[in-house]
């Protein structure tokens, strides 16, 4: 008997869009399964300013597929020289859903990010009293810190005092790595919610480093051991409205993630839904994927959920993914889960 499941048609929570060819190349992959997005703003230059995200908002929009009715939910990029009246205005114009903090040097594009958290206080001051939630990049820069442990570090050294000190702020962990990341989110209240990736729920750093680099699974915060993974499955797979879908998806052109000093990005736009309704079937709890990929974040956002639906079927017989997007920006992989995927987004 053929197994499918209808949901409310997912959004993705955080989601990497890029500009020009790369966007015009990989928008589709989106569009095709999600209503809507949380569109990350480090572009070169980022988007720090309303008016700068009304701008990358009209050039996604063009760049939308014919007769698609997607909605960039668009965010700004926290510097120490944002103005925290500007921030207001684009918030109560609709324009942006959240502010994104990356400390300074933690990942792509993140050289304009937080150093001096001091300097951040009124804007986020500001948004506390407006409700505009906080997505953070939640792991610390010092280089003296293993790379595996910066984000349990981050969680005790800067996200902890950073809520003592700013009461009411809505917080969004994104994209959360660990077993620690887990523990903070479930222990908070209502106002902190933890996004968690496709690709975190299905590998593990061997997946990265046994056998072979493996240069498209390399993303930041990387994945970590074992015993993380399944703490993330356990989490996204439990229904519990703190956890909601961000994919993350980070398109790098190919030529830039085999290389020396390679990006850092798993690119899983294309097969996002399909990979997770493998996981959720695999873990028993295809009933709560629809909490997880359609309602957990319009909860969180204050946004209506969507009111059409899409539909998952499993076949008989695997099903194939392209391996590659071919953007004019050059080749883009995708995500390769590394095992057979028998669900399918029935068109
Ligand atoms: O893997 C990642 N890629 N992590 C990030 O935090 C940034 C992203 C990107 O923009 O490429
Ligand atoms: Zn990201």
């Amino acid at each position: 008997m053929t197994q499918s499941i209808t949901l409310r048609r997912p959004d993705d929570w955080h989601l990497h869009l890029r500009d020009g060819a790369m966007l015009q190349g990989v928008l589709p992959e989106t569009t095709r399964h999600f209503a809507r997005a949380i569109i990350m703003p480090n572009l070169v230059p980022p988007v720090v300013t309303g008016a700068q995200a009304a701008a990358y908002r009209d050039r996604i929009l063009a760049a939308r597929p014919a007769g698609s009715g997607f909605e960039p939910l668009m965010t700004l990029y926290l510097t120490e020289g944002t103005d925290a009246a500007d921030v207001a205005a684009a918030a109560a114009s609709g324009l942006v859903k959240a502010v994104k903090l990356y400390p300074a040097g933690a990942t792509t594009n993140s050289h304009s990010g937080v150093k001096d958290f001091a300097k951040v206080q009124g804007v986020l001051e500001k948004m506390a009293e407006i409700g505009l939630p906080l997505c953070l990049h939640g792991e610390v820069t010092d280089p003296s810190v293993d790379i595996f442990d910066r984000e349990a570090v981050f969680i005790d050294t800067v996200l902890d005092p950073l809520r003592r000190r700013i009461p009411g702020l809505r917080v969004v962990m994104e994209h959360i790595t660990t077993e620690e990341g887990v523990a903070y989110a479930r222990a908070a209240g209502p106002d902190l919610a933890a996004t968690i990736t496709t690709h975190h729920l299905i590998i593990n750093r061997n997946h990265i480093l046994a056998g072979g680099i493996k240069p498209h699974y390399y993303c930041l915060p990387v994945a970590k051991r074992e015993k993380h993974r399944l703490a993330l499955r356990a989490a996204a797979t439990s229904g519990e409205a703190r956890f909601m879908l961000g994919t993350d998806s980070a398109p790098h052109v190919d030529a830039l993630k085999e290389h020396a000093c390679g990006c850092a990005g798993c690119f899983t736009a294309t097969n996002t839904m399909p990979l997770l309704a493998h996981v959720f079937e695999e873990d028993g709890a295809l009933d709560r994927l629809e909490a997880f990929s359609s309602l957990n974040g319009p909860a969180f956002y204050r946004l209506p959920v969507n009111e059409t639906t899409i539909t998952l079927v499993k076949h008989e017989l695997p099903q194939t993914f392209p391996e590659k997007i071919l953007t004019e920006a050059g080749p883009v992989t995708v995500f390769n889960p590394g095992f057979a995927v028998h669900w399918h987004v029935e068109a």
